[in-house]
């Protein structure tokens, strides 16, 4: 080789570093061409260990000649490099730009279902004097939603409410399921003559362990009674379900708030008086109050706690059957037979119980015409709240 041909061969290899250097777009593919040409076996090298086999005069020219090659293309790797950088920048900029002019998504925020709304509403009412929150569950046994409050078995008074009756499990009583045979046919599921004969001749203690839906909150009292002594003010809210025709007003899920107070010396006047606080607290403090006789087998006596009419304030109209008064609750003075139940003395002890509609109660909160509105999941109806 001759210092021409090496020359030329130098000449050659900047312009090809030259144009790989330019076409490099990532700082990997710059690093791996810089490697090619000025690494440790790299092109250069390789040349320049060729030149043993030039003349030793010419060897001082050729360092001589290569030197300012390797810096061009040392500065042209670092000004690559620098601009590689920029280049990772904008595009970075640009993809993580954020539109400022574009419209928000929509926050989406629930609410609490307008049963729940009022429920909270009753709690607080009560809460003023002194009332707590008791839960009891929806599957009850005959015995807590029926027998314990008064009403045997093949009592009349059962009519009141149109009950669904549960199958106990695999593994239930026989006597349970004998009685949830029976069950079905109570609750108009079909079930044959048989069963129904064997409903009729059970004897009276055999449905004590029979699950049903509990048809109101009632059986909460019971349960609130054994389990804390007096005195006792209670509040149970919760579902109750009833095998109904369902219409406007009557669904077949549905819910109640129950009232429970037991003290010495508790009477209607108390009842009385803190009906009127909560009315009044609810539907305003000037609508006008009354007690009618009622009936229920767990109060006595029993009756009914009905408010000013809040759609026509008493002047009649069809939302109040021209009557002028409205009805929202059933109450009375617990039973001395249930107190005893219980396990309280009613000799000593005497309580109060009432029972309302939660359903109902925000109807007329809200006037709202159809209590299927609030099972239906609607979310226009929802969303009003
Ligand atoms: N449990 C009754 C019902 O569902 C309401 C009620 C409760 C009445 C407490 C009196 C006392 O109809």
């Amino acid at each position: 080789m001759d210092l021409q041909s090496f020359s030329a061969q130098l000449a050659g290899l900047r312009d090809r570093a030259v144009a790989d250097v330019a076409h490099a777009t990532t700082p990997q593919e710059l690093e791996s061409v810089e490697g090619s040409y000025l690494g440790r076996k790299g092109e250069l090298r390789t040349l320049l260990g060729g030149i043993g086999s030039l003349p030793a005069e010419d060897r001082p020219r050729v360092g001589a000649m290569a030197n300012p090659i390797r810096e061009e293309l040392e500065g042209t790797i670092a000004a690559r490099k620098d601009r590689l950088r920029d280049i990772a920048l904008e595009v970075r900029l640009a993809m993580e730009a954020i539109d400022v002019t574009l419209p928000g998504r929509p926050q989406w925020r629930g609410s609490l279902h307008p049963i729940r709304e009022t429920e909270k509403e009753i709690a607080r009412i009560f809460g003023q004097f002194g009332f707590v929150i008791y839960e009891g569950p929806e599957v009850e046994t005959d015995e807590l939603n029926f027998q314990l409050l008064n009403i045997p078995q093949d009592h009349p008074a059962r009519d009141l409410w149109d009950t669904i009756y549960v199958k106990p499990a695999a593994g239930g009583t026989a006597a349970a399921a004998e009685d949830a045979a029976g069950a079905g046919a109570a609750a108009g599921e079909g079930g044959d003559g048989a069963e129904a004969a064997r409903e009729e001749t059970a004897p009276a203690t055999a449905g004590r362990s029979r699950y049903l839906l509990r048809t109101h909150t009632s059986p909460g009292q019971i349960r609130v009674m054994r389990s804390s002594p007096p005195p006792i003010r209670a509040l149970l809210p919760g579902r109750c379900f009833r095998y109904e025709q369902v219409d406007a007003s009557h669904a077949s899920e549905f819910f109640q708030v129950e009232g429970l107070m037991v003290d010495e010396g508790t009477t209607m006047a108390t009842l009385r008086g803190l009906l009127d606080e909560f009315a009044h607290a609810m539907f305003g403090a000037h609508r006008p109050t009354r007690f009618r006789p009622g009936y229920y087998p767990f109060t006595e006596p029993s009756v009914a706690f009905d408010i000013q009419c809040v759609v026509c304030d008493g002047s009649g109209c069809p939302a109040c059957s021209r009557t002028g008064w409205m009805t929202i609750l059933g109450a009375g003075m617990v039973h001395p037979v249930v107190l005893r139940n219980g396990g309280i003395d009613p000799e000593t002890h005497q309580g109060f119980a009432f029972g309302m509609g939660t359903d109902r109660i925000t109807m007329l909160r809200y006037a709202i015409r159809d209590i299927r509105a609030f099972m239906a999941n609607d979310l226009r109806f929802l969303e009003r709240f």
